[in-house]
C-alpha cells in the first residue's frame, strides 16, 4: 500500500469537495491518504512519507490563488522528484491553476506526473454524481501510476 497526501486550497469548498471524491478514489484503489488544507502545512518536512502527491487549486482571477503559490515554493524545497503527481480544482470559465500547478510538478519537481494530466472540474457538476465519479476516476488513476 502507498501514501499518498491531497493538499488543497478552497474559498467556497468547491475544490474542497473534489479533494474528499480524490481522496476516496484513491482509497477504493487500495491505497493510503491524508487530506490536509495547504495552509495547514508550515515545513516542507511535513512533505516527507508520501510517494504521491495531489495538490487543488481554484482559478481566481485567471491565476493560482497567493496561498498556493507560497505553498508550490515550499513544496521545491521537499525533493520530490520521481514522486507520482496531480493536480485539480473547481473553476467556472478558464480554469488556469491546475495547469500552472501540473507544469509546475512536472517540469520544476520532476515528478511522475499523472497519465490524465491536470484536471478542472466545472463548479456546477462538483456536487452532481457526474463530478463524483470524474474525481474518483482522477483519484484511481492516481493509484495506476503507484503500480496498485
Ligand atoms: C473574484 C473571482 C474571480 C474568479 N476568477 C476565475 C477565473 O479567472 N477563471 C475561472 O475559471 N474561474 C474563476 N472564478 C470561479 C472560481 O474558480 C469558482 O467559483 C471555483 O469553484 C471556486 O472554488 P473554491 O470553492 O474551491 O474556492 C472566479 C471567482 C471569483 C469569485
Amino acid at each position: 500500500m502507498k501514501k499518498v497526501l491531497v493538499s488543497y486550497f478552497s474559498r467556497t469548498g468547491k475544490t474542497q469537495q473534489m479533494a474528499e471524491y480524490i481522496a476516496e478514489g484513491i482509497r477504493i484503489s487500495g491505497n493510503e491518504v491524508e487530506l490536509r488544507k495547504i495552509s495547514d502545512i508550515k515545513n516542507e518536512k511535513e512533505l516527507t512519507g508520501y510517494d504521491g502527491f495531489v495538490f487543488g487549486a481554484p482559478t481566481y482571477h485567471r491565476a493560482m490563488p497567493g496561498p498556493v503559490e507560497t505553498f508550490l515554493f515550499l513544496a521545491q524545497k521537499a525533493g520530490l522528484q520521481g514522486k507520482v503527481g496531480g493536480a485539480f480544482g473547481s473553476y467556472t470559465h478558464s480554469g488556469d491553476a491546475p495547469k500552472m500547478i501540473f507544469d509546475t510538478m512536472e517540469f520544476v519537481y520532476k515528478m511522475n506526473v499523472v497519465d490524465l494530466g491536470s484536471f478542472n472540474l466545472l463548479e456546477h457538476l462538483v456536487d452532481t454524481r457526474e463530478g463524483m465519479k470524474s474525481c474518483h476516476d482522477y483519484g484511481k488513476a492516481i493509484s495506476e501510476k503507484l503500480g496498485a
